[in-house]
């Protein structure tokens, strides 16, 4: 599977990332060695996206994002390691050398791929046998047309053991790889039978036309769940799909609809409304929400009216302003889901539902109105506080006057009142957000985790110098030659694994640079290494940094070792002291 890490820097050599990114971000402001532009992850409007060409990696001093020229276009393409290199190998003419397992497990996702194919075929082909018929009686009650069903190619299982898993036998696919696939499972008797039985197929299709999986809805008993979804596959990973995008992705109407249920996308295209998608089942995922990025920059929630259906909004509202897209939210009232309300009001009224959406601000605001019983004073002042906060945190000045506005209607108390103690939190808030950013560049990298949680050092003191040596030795290597710390001697056990792999690889002559450790870190640790990275160093003085660094961290541990010493002394100091105490009485 891996690819050989030669290649690897080679490929890195011949793709710039500058000339990649410059792709993608218009790179305006330069710093030093470090170019700055948007960052294309998050929103912004005060370029925090660095690019360094000397260490050849990228940051964002905003979401915290960073990596090398591989890591951005996985983030950027949204593409997996091996893809990304493919990707890059593409773009300057190399072929990316592939050993005999790679061809193997690409052979096999193949052979998935095309097995789902031909079993969504014969699950569309069952509508027109007499096994099929509940599923097109279903179809018929649910009010779903000809069409949809073409377009979407839904199916039937028939409400019978081996059905699909017979014929498949039959055209050659093996037991192995129907298991694989999610389509059959064993019995206790060893045999094979279907895993989808009695349920409305609907295949789930990539972007490239892909089956990749299965959603299958209950007909009628209850044999099992609702809806039946094929387990993770090889070739299928649940949090990175979106049910409908395959269609979706071809929109007109620059936003897409994000809504919960399968039917919920299928009676919208019904409807007109050829951008909805649905998560399949989950909460709304991450990389779901950098998957719409490539398509759209707007969306629009449309959960279910319930509260879990709320709720769910409520967390999925971060996610996609996280990855940067423009978040509004409409709330279906007097039906349970879009479906129903697209059957019993008709597409106008979606449409008015959505030309007057809410964006999430006002949806934030009605959360926070919930909350407070606006009769009584005390409540009003609670609500007050609460949304000032709320709005204080708008980066437009006539925005955050709008909704001042907004709130103070909600409450009844004047527009004045709340604008001054919206803009009151305001101060408070930038002057918190100063200090933050002033004690952030003083400490370690960690607090700026794009994702909010902050892995804390347990020793700060001991972790800025442990990150200090990691970032001399990515910086110059050779520096190991003068460096004798053990990787046991890290008070941090991420820093202490990431020296560990430097020292190992310079010991044994492998290379050393973002490019090749990007293949064996997590998004998260990459991010926090080519934080560490990312400070600028003076490798003039570096031999003599390098021993600071060491001499600090040994103080460190000997300071941490007598503190824990004083600790268990005093704990059984007071230990007996507890025991006298207890016998004068
Ligand atoms: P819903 O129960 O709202 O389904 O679940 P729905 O699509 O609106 O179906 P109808 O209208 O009742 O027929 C929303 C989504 O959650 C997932 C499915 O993807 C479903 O579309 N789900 C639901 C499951 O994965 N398993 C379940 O048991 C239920
Ligand atoms: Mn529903």
């Amino acid at each position: 599977m891996a690819i050989p890490e030669r290649f690897l820097e080679e490929l890195a050599a011949r793709n710039d990332i500058v000339e990649v990114v410059s792709n993608y971000v218009s790179l305006t402001k330069r710093s030093g060695n470090n170019l700055f532009g948007l960052c294309p992850f998050h929103s912004e409007k005060t370029p925090s996206f660095s690019v360094n060409r000397e260490k050849q990696i990228y940051h964002c001093f905003g979401c915290g994002k960073g990596g090398g020229v591989v890591n951005f276009i996985m983030e950027e393409e949204n593409l997996s390691f091996p893809d990304a290199v493919h990707f890059l190998a593409d773009r300057v003419g190399m072929t990316v050398p592939e050993d005999d397992t790679d061809r193997e497990v690409a052979g096999r996702r193949q052979r998935i791929l095309e097995l789902n194919r031909e079993a969504a075929r014969f699950y569309y082909g069952n509508l027109s046998r007499e096994v099929g018929k509940p599923a097109l009686d279903y179809i018929a009650r649910r009010g779903i047309s000809p069409e949809m069903v073409r377009r979407f190619g839904l199916g039937a299982a028939a409400d019978e053991w081996s059905l699909l898993t017979d014929e498949m036998r039959s055209r050659g696919y093996t037991a192995e790889e129907l298991l694989t696939a999610g389509l059959s499972k064993r019995g206790k008797k060893g045999g094979l039978y279907d895993t989808f039985r009695n349920r409305l197929m609907f295949p789930v299709i990539d972007v490239r036309g892909s089956v990749l999986a299965f959603s299958g809805r209950l007909l009628s008993g209850e044999d099992g769940p609702k809806y039946l979804n094929s387990p993770d596959t090889p070739v299928f990973s649940k949090s990175r799909c979106l049910f409908g995008l395959n269609l979706a992705k071809k929109t007109k109407r620059g936003t897409l609809i994000l809504v919960e249920g399968n039917v919920d996308v299928v009676s919208l295209h019904q409807a007109g409304f050829d951008c909805a998608v649905a998560s399949l089942g989950t909460s709304l995922t991450p990389e779901q929400a950098r998957l719409m990025t490539r398509y759209t920059d707007n969306v629009v929630i449309c959960y279910d009216g319930d509260g879990a259906g709320q709720k769910a909004a409520q967390r999925a509202i971060p996610l996609l302003d996280r990855a940067g897209l423009k978040v509004k939210v409409v709330t279906v009232t007097g039906a349970k889901d879009p479906d129903e309300f697209i059957k019993t009001k008709g597409p106008d009224a979606f449409q008015l539902l959505l030309d007057r959406g809410e964006n999430h601000i006002e949806y934030r605001l009605e959360a926070v109105k919930a909350k407070y019983d606006l009769e009584s004073s005390d409540g009003r002042v609670g609500f007050l506080k609460d949304a000032a906060q709320l709005l204080a945190a708008i980066p437009n000045s006539v925005e955050r006057e709008v909704y001042a506005g907004r709130a103070a209607q909600l409450c009844g108390v004047s527009t004045e009142a709340m604008k001054s103690e919206v803009e009151r939190e305001r101060k408070r808030y930038s002057s918190q957000a100063k200090k933050k950013a002033d004690r952030d560049s003083l400490r370690p990298t960690v607090s700026i985790k794009a994702d909010g949680r902050s892995t804390k050092y347990e020793n700060l003191a001991s972790a800025a110098a442990e990150e200090g040596v990691i970032a001399l030795l990515m910086a110059d290597p050779q520096l190991m030659e003068s460096c004798d710390l053990k990787e046991e001697e890290f008070s941090s056990a991420f820093l202490g694994r990431v020296y560990g792999e430097i020292r190992r690889r310079f010991l044994a002559g492998e290379p050393i640079s973002v490019v090749v450790l990007s293949q064996s870190l997590e998004r998260e640790e990459m991010d926090r290494l080519v934080a560490i990275c990312d400070r600028p160093q003076d490798l003039g003085t570096a031999a003599q940094c390098l021993a600071d660094y060491i001499k600090k961290i040994r103080e460190e541990a000997i300071k941490a070792r007598m503190r824990s010493d004083l600790r268990s002394l005093g704990e059984s100091m007071l230990e007996t002291k507890g025991f006298k105490g207890n016998g004068e009485n």
